[in-house]
Protein backbone atom coordinates (compact mmCIF):
# COMPACT_ATOMS: atom_id res chain seq x y z
CA UNK A 1 0.00 0.00 0.00
CA UNK A 2 1.41 3.64 -1.02
CA UNK A 3 1.13 5.76 1.81
CA UNK A 4 0.89 9.61 0.44
CA UNK A 5 1.76 12.40 2.34
CA UNK A 6 1.41 15.97 1.05
CA UNK A 7 3.23 18.04 3.28
CA UNK A 8 3.28 21.84 1.60
CA UNK A 9 3.88 19.71 -2.12
CA UNK A 10 7.08 18.56 -1.23
CA UNK A 11 7.49 14.91 0.24
CA UNK A 12 9.37 15.16 3.58
CA UNK A 13 12.24 12.58 2.58
CA UNK A 14 15.26 13.74 2.96
CA UNK A 15 16.29 13.22 -1.20
CA UNK A 16 13.22 11.98 -3.11
CA UNK A 17 12.88 8.30 -4.64
CA UNK A 18 11.93 7.88 -8.43
CA UNK A 19 9.36 5.26 -9.78
CA UNK A 20 12.31 2.53 -9.67
CA UNK A 21 13.08 3.10 -6.13
CA UNK A 22 16.57 4.88 -6.06
CA UNK A 23 17.12 8.31 -4.65
CA UNK A 24 17.68 11.29 -6.79
CA UNK A 25 20.16 13.67 -5.62
CA UNK A 26 18.28 16.81 -4.17
CA UNK A 27 15.53 17.32 -1.91
CA UNK A 28 12.19 18.20 -3.48
CA UNK A 29 11.52 21.60 -3.19
CA UNK A 30 7.87 22.95 -2.75
CA UNK A 31 6.01 23.62 -5.62
CA UNK A 32 3.99 26.39 -3.71
CA UNK A 33 4.59 29.69 -5.76
CA UNK A 34 6.83 28.14 -7.97
CA UNK A 35 5.53 29.73 -10.34
CA UNK A 36 7.39 33.41 -9.39
CA UNK A 37 10.79 31.98 -9.90
CA UNK A 38 12.47 33.43 -12.59
CA UNK A 39 15.09 29.58 -12.06
CA UNK A 40 13.98 26.68 -10.95
CA UNK A 41 16.22 23.49 -9.64
CA UNK A 42 18.93 23.87 -6.89
CA UNK A 43 21.66 24.12 -9.09
CA UNK A 44 21.05 23.87 -13.12
CA UNK A 45 20.85 27.41 -14.82
CA UNK A 46 19.15 26.37 -17.62
CA UNK A 47 15.95 25.89 -16.11
CA UNK A 48 14.18 29.26 -16.88
CA UNK A 49 10.39 28.17 -16.86
CA UNK A 50 8.34 25.22 -15.97
CA UNK A 51 8.22 23.83 -19.24
CA UNK A 52 12.24 23.92 -19.24
CA UNK A 53 12.08 22.14 -15.73
CA UNK A 54 9.83 19.41 -16.52
CA UNK A 55 11.88 17.74 -19.14
CA UNK A 56 14.19 16.38 -16.12
CA UNK A 57 11.51 14.53 -14.37
CA UNK A 58 9.26 13.04 -16.59
CA UNK A 59 11.93 11.60 -18.94
CA UNK A 60 15.32 12.22 -17.61
CA UNK A 61 17.56 9.47 -17.98
CA UNK A 62 20.33 10.64 -15.41
CA UNK A 63 18.76 9.94 -13.20
CA UNK A 64 15.61 8.49 -14.31
CA UNK A 65 13.13 9.85 -12.39
CA UNK A 66 9.60 9.63 -13.82
CA UNK A 67 11.31 7.34 -16.69
CA UNK A 68 8.43 8.00 -19.28
CA UNK A 69 11.16 8.72 -21.75
CA UNK A 70 10.93 5.01 -22.57
CA UNK A 71 7.26 4.42 -21.27
CA UNK A 72 5.55 7.23 -23.04
CA UNK A 73 3.62 5.12 -25.30
CA UNK A 74 2.16 3.29 -22.54
CA UNK A 75 1.50 5.93 -20.93
CA UNK A 76 -0.36 6.88 -23.40
CA UNK A 77 -2.50 4.10 -23.91
CA UNK A 78 -3.07 3.57 -19.76
CA UNK A 79 -4.62 7.65 -20.27
CA UNK A 80 -6.47 6.59 -22.97
CA UNK A 81 -8.11 3.62 -21.35
CA UNK A 82 -9.71 5.70 -18.41
CA UNK A 83 -12.98 7.18 -19.05
CA UNK A 84 -12.05 10.35 -16.68
CA UNK A 85 -9.20 10.87 -18.19
CA UNK A 86 -10.64 11.14 -21.67
CA UNK A 87 -13.20 13.19 -20.72
CA UNK A 88 -10.89 15.36 -19.01
CA UNK A 89 -8.46 15.75 -22.20
CA UNK A 90 -11.40 16.02 -24.53
CA UNK A 91 -12.28 19.46 -22.37
CA UNK A 92 -8.69 20.61 -22.13
CA UNK A 93 -7.74 20.29 -26.04
CA UNK A 94 -10.88 20.10 -27.41
CA UNK A 95 -9.38 21.40 -30.94
CA UNK A 96 -6.75 18.64 -30.77
CA UNK A 97 -6.81 15.72 -33.41
CA UNK A 98 -5.27 13.33 -31.09
CA UNK A 99 -5.13 13.06 -26.99
CA UNK A 100 -2.76 11.87 -24.65
CA UNK A 101 0.28 13.85 -26.43
CA UNK A 102 3.62 14.29 -24.48
CA UNK A 103 2.77 17.63 -25.40
CA UNK A 104 -0.90 18.19 -23.64
CA UNK A 105 0.48 15.89 -20.64
CA UNK A 106 3.36 18.52 -20.28
CA UNK A 107 0.58 21.83 -20.86
CA UNK A 108 -1.46 20.15 -18.51
CA UNK A 109 0.79 19.61 -15.82
CA UNK A 110 2.43 22.93 -15.61
CA UNK A 111 -1.34 25.00 -15.99
CA UNK A 112 -1.88 23.33 -12.91
CA UNK A 113 1.26 23.92 -11.13
CA UNK A 114 0.70 27.65 -12.05
CA UNK A 115 -2.61 27.48 -9.58
CA UNK A 116 -0.40 26.63 -6.72
CA UNK A 117 -0.33 29.41 -5.08
CA UNK A 118 -0.45 30.72 -1.21
CA UNK A 119 -0.67 34.18 0.15
CA UNK A 120 -2.64 33.73 3.21
CA UNK A 121 -0.19 33.33 5.63
CA UNK A 122 -0.56 35.52 9.36
CA UNK A 123 2.77 37.50 6.95
CA UNK A 124 0.89 38.18 4.44
CA UNK A 125 -2.61 39.44 6.34
CA UNK A 126 -0.59 41.57 8.74
CA UNK A 127 -1.03 39.15 11.23
CA UNK A 128 1.82 38.67 13.34
CA UNK A 129 1.83 38.31 16.97
CA UNK A 130 4.84 40.12 18.80
CA UNK A 131 7.34 37.93 18.77
CA UNK A 132 7.23 37.47 14.93
CA UNK A 133 7.51 40.53 14.80
CA UNK A 134 10.57 40.70 16.82
CA UNK A 135 11.62 37.67 14.99
CA UNK A 136 11.18 39.29 11.34
CA UNK A 137 13.12 42.21 12.94
CA UNK A 138 16.07 40.07 13.63
CA UNK A 139 15.98 38.46 10.22
CA UNK A 140 16.19 41.89 8.60
CA UNK A 141 18.83 42.72 10.94
CA UNK A 142 22.32 43.74 10.21
CA UNK A 143 23.56 41.19 12.80
CA UNK A 144 21.93 38.03 10.93
CA UNK A 145 21.24 39.40 7.82
CA UNK A 146 18.93 36.89 6.36
CA UNK A 147 17.13 39.01 4.42
CA UNK A 148 19.64 40.04 1.92
CA UNK A 149 19.67 36.26 0.45
CA UNK A 150 15.67 35.40 1.35
CA UNK A 151 13.66 38.58 0.43
CA UNK A 152 10.08 39.45 0.57
CA UNK A 153 7.57 38.73 -0.50
CA UNK A 154 8.59 34.80 -1.79
CA UNK A 155 11.60 35.16 0.78
CA UNK A 156 14.07 34.43 -2.49
CA UNK A 157 16.27 35.95 -4.73
CA UNK A 158 15.11 33.26 -7.17
CA UNK A 159 11.82 35.61 -8.03
CA UNK A 160 13.37 38.59 -8.56
CA UNK A 161 16.48 38.44 -10.86
CA UNK A 162 17.68 36.40 -13.67
CA UNK A 163 21.31 36.98 -12.34
CA UNK A 164 22.98 33.92 -11.70
CA UNK A 165 25.44 35.82 -8.74
CA UNK A 166 22.02 36.50 -6.90
CA UNK A 167 20.39 33.62 -7.02
CA UNK A 168 22.82 30.89 -5.79
CA UNK A 169 25.04 31.16 -3.02
CA UNK A 170 27.59 29.07 -1.09
CA UNK A 171 26.56 29.10 2.50
CA UNK A 172 29.60 27.15 3.73
CA UNK A 173 27.60 23.87 4.55
CA UNK A 174 30.58 21.58 3.58
CA UNK A 175 34.55 21.76 2.57
CA UNK A 176 35.35 18.17 2.02
CA UNK A 177 39.04 17.79 3.17
CA UNK A 178 39.36 21.81 3.28
CA UNK A 179 39.90 21.43 -0.49
CA UNK A 180 36.94 24.34 -1.09
CA UNK A 181 34.79 21.44 -2.74
CA UNK A 182 31.57 20.10 -2.00
CA UNK A 183 30.91 16.52 -2.33
CA UNK A 184 32.07 15.47 -5.62
CA UNK A 185 28.74 14.03 -6.82
CA UNK A 186 26.78 17.31 -6.28
CA UNK A 187 29.02 20.13 -6.07
CA UNK A 188 26.54 22.88 -6.74
CA UNK A 189 26.61 25.43 -9.57
CA UNK A 190 30.20 24.84 -10.73
CA UNK A 191 28.45 21.31 -12.06
CA UNK A 192 27.27 23.35 -14.74
CA UNK A 193 29.43 26.62 -15.43
CA UNK A 194 33.00 24.83 -14.78
CA UNK A 195 33.83 27.58 -12.56
CA UNK A 196 36.03 26.56 -9.30
CA UNK A 197 34.30 29.80 -7.92
CA UNK A 198 30.48 28.45 -8.42
CA UNK A 199 31.52 25.14 -6.31
CA UNK A 200 28.86 24.91 -3.22
CA UNK A 201 26.82 27.19 -4.79
CA UNK A 202 23.06 26.42 -4.82
CA UNK A 203 19.75 28.21 -5.38
CA UNK A 204 18.61 30.04 -2.60
CA UNK A 205 15.74 28.69 -1.84
CA UNK A 206 11.84 30.13 -0.66
CA UNK A 207 11.20 30.39 2.96
CA UNK A 208 7.82 30.37 2.78
CA UNK A 209 5.53 27.16 4.70
CA UNK A 210 9.07 26.53 5.79
CA UNK A 211 7.89 24.82 8.83
CA UNK A 212 6.40 22.39 6.87
CA UNK A 213 9.66 21.68 4.02
CA UNK A 214 12.04 19.93 6.62
CA UNK A 215 14.22 18.79 6.31
CA UNK A 216 16.44 21.38 4.89
CA UNK A 217 19.08 22.40 2.38
CA UNK A 218 19.72 20.93 -1.70
CA UNK A 219 20.57 17.26 -0.20
CA UNK A 220 17.89 17.31 3.31
CA UNK A 221 21.36 17.15 5.40
CA UNK A 222 19.85 19.46 8.13
CA UNK A 223 16.49 17.85 9.68
CA UNK A 224 15.00 20.82 11.74
CA UNK A 225 14.82 24.60 11.92
CA UNK A 226 16.78 24.91 15.08
CA UNK A 227 19.80 23.37 13.38
CA UNK A 228 19.34 25.45 10.31
CA UNK A 229 19.72 28.78 13.38
CA UNK A 230 22.71 27.65 14.84
CA UNK A 231 24.25 26.48 11.10
CA UNK A 232 23.93 30.15 10.60
CA UNK A 233 24.82 31.20 14.06
CA UNK A 234 27.70 29.52 13.64
CA UNK A 235 28.44 30.80 10.43
CA UNK A 236 28.65 27.36 8.67
CA UNK A 237 28.95 23.67 9.42
CA UNK A 238 31.79 22.22 10.03
CA UNK A 239 31.85 18.11 9.74
CA UNK A 240 34.43 16.41 11.90
CA UNK A 241 34.16 12.66 10.82
CA UNK A 242 33.18 10.65 8.31
CA UNK A 243 33.51 11.16 4.12
CA UNK A 244 32.83 14.70 4.26
CA UNK A 245 35.17 15.99 6.99
CA UNK A 246 36.10 19.33 6.65
CA UNK A 247 35.37 22.97 7.39
CA UNK A 248 32.37 24.14 5.54
CA UNK A 249 33.11 27.85 7.51
CA UNK A 250 36.04 27.95 5.40
CA UNK A 251 35.60 27.44 2.23
CA UNK A 252 36.54 30.03 0.06
CA UNK A 253 33.38 30.42 -1.63
CA UNK A 254 31.14 31.04 1.26
CA UNK A 255 29.21 34.30 0.95
CA UNK A 256 30.65 37.07 2.84
CA UNK A 257 26.83 37.78 4.48
CA UNK A 258 27.48 34.55 6.30
CA UNK A 259 29.59 35.60 9.12
CA UNK A 260 27.97 34.02 12.22
CA UNK A 261 26.16 35.64 15.16
CA UNK A 262 24.93 34.91 18.99
CA UNK A 263 21.24 34.71 19.60
CA UNK A 264 19.71 34.81 22.90
CA UNK A 265 17.19 31.77 23.77
CA UNK A 266 14.23 33.99 23.33
CA UNK A 267 15.54 35.78 20.39
CA UNK A 268 16.27 32.46 18.64
CA UNK A 269 12.32 31.21 19.87
CA UNK A 270 11.11 34.93 18.03
CA UNK A 271 13.04 34.09 14.72
CA UNK A 272 11.68 30.85 14.48
CA UNK A 273 7.90 32.41 15.46
CA UNK A 274 8.53 34.41 12.55
CA UNK A 275 9.44 31.53 10.13
CA UNK A 276 5.89 30.21 11.47
CA UNK A 277 4.21 33.31 10.29
CA UNK A 278 5.30 32.52 6.62
CA UNK A 279 3.06 29.15 7.04
CA UNK A 280 -0.41 29.30 4.76
CA UNK A 281 -2.17 26.54 6.82
CA UNK A 282 -5.19 27.45 3.94
CA UNK A 283 -3.36 25.35 1.55
CA UNK A 284 -4.58 21.92 3.66
CA UNK A 285 -8.25 23.30 3.11
CA UNK A 286 -8.66 24.66 -0.33
CA UNK A 287 -10.62 22.44 -2.63
CA UNK A 288 -8.36 22.94 -5.79
CA UNK A 289 -5.70 21.65 -3.45
CA UNK A 290 -6.63 18.53 -2.60
CA UNK A 291 -6.12 15.31 -4.36
CA UNK A 292 -9.08 14.44 -6.76
CA UNK A 293 -9.12 11.12 -6.21
CA UNK A 294 -9.87 11.21 -2.53
CA UNK A 295 -13.41 11.31 -2.03
CA UNK A 296 -15.00 12.89 1.05
C1 LIG B 1 24.17 34.47 1.28
C2 LIG B 1 22.76 34.25 1.14
C3 LIG B 1 22.00 33.71 2.32
C4 LIG B 1 21.86 34.27 3.58
C5 LIG B 1 22.47 35.54 4.11
C6 LIG B 1 20.97 33.38 4.31
N1 LIG B 1 20.60 32.33 3.53
FE1 LIG B 1 19.35 30.84 4.04
N2 LIG B 1 19.82 29.84 2.33
C7 LIG B 1 20.63 30.33 1.33
C8 LIG B 1 20.91 29.26 0.38
C9 LIG B 1 21.75 29.37 -0.89
C10 LIG B 1 20.26 28.12 0.87
C11 LIG B 1 20.33 26.72 0.26
C12 LIG B 1 21.73 26.18 0.50
C13 LIG B 1 21.98 24.75 0.09
O1 LIG B 1 21.05 23.95 0.04
O2 LIG B 1 23.16 24.43 -0.16
C14 LIG B 1 19.55 28.53 2.09
C15 LIG B 1 18.75 27.70 2.84
C16 LIG B 1 18.02 28.12 3.94
C17 LIG B 1 17.03 27.32 4.62
C18 LIG B 1 16.57 25.92 4.20
C19 LIG B 1 15.32 26.03 3.35
C20 LIG B 1 14.92 24.74 2.68
O3 LIG B 1 13.76 24.66 2.24
O4 LIG B 1 15.73 23.81 2.56
C21 LIG B 1 16.54 28.06 5.66
C22 LIG B 1 15.47 27.66 6.65
C23 LIG B 1 17.25 29.32 5.64
N3 LIG B 1 18.13 29.31 4.58
C24 LIG B 1 17.06 30.35 6.56
C25 LIG B 1 17.93 31.44 6.67
C26 LIG B 1 18.01 32.31 7.82
C27 LIG B 1 17.11 32.21 9.04
C28 LIG B 1 19.00 33.21 7.56
C29 LIG B 1 19.55 34.27 8.47
C30 LIG B 1 20.10 33.80 9.72
C31 LIG B 1 19.53 32.89 6.25
N4 LIG B 1 18.88 31.81 5.75
C32 LIG B 1 20.56 33.60 5.61
C33 LIG B 1 21.13 31.60 1.24
C34 LIG B 1 21.21 32.48 2.32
Amino acid sequence: MHVIILIAFTDGYRTSITSLGENVLHNAPSLINSVYLKKYDWANTNANNFYQQIKRPLYGNHPIELGLDKHIGNLEKDFAKDSLYINLFKQAFPNDDSLFTKEQIEIALVEYEKTLISTESSFDKKAMNANARNGFKLFASKKLNCISCHLPPYFTFATQTNNTDSIYANIGLYNVDGKNEYPQNDEGLSRITHQKSDNGKFKIPSLRNVMLTAPYMHDGSIATIEEVIDMYANGGRSINYGNYKGDGRLHQNKNKLITGFTLSVKEKQDLIEFLTSLTDSSIFYKQSFQNPFNKN
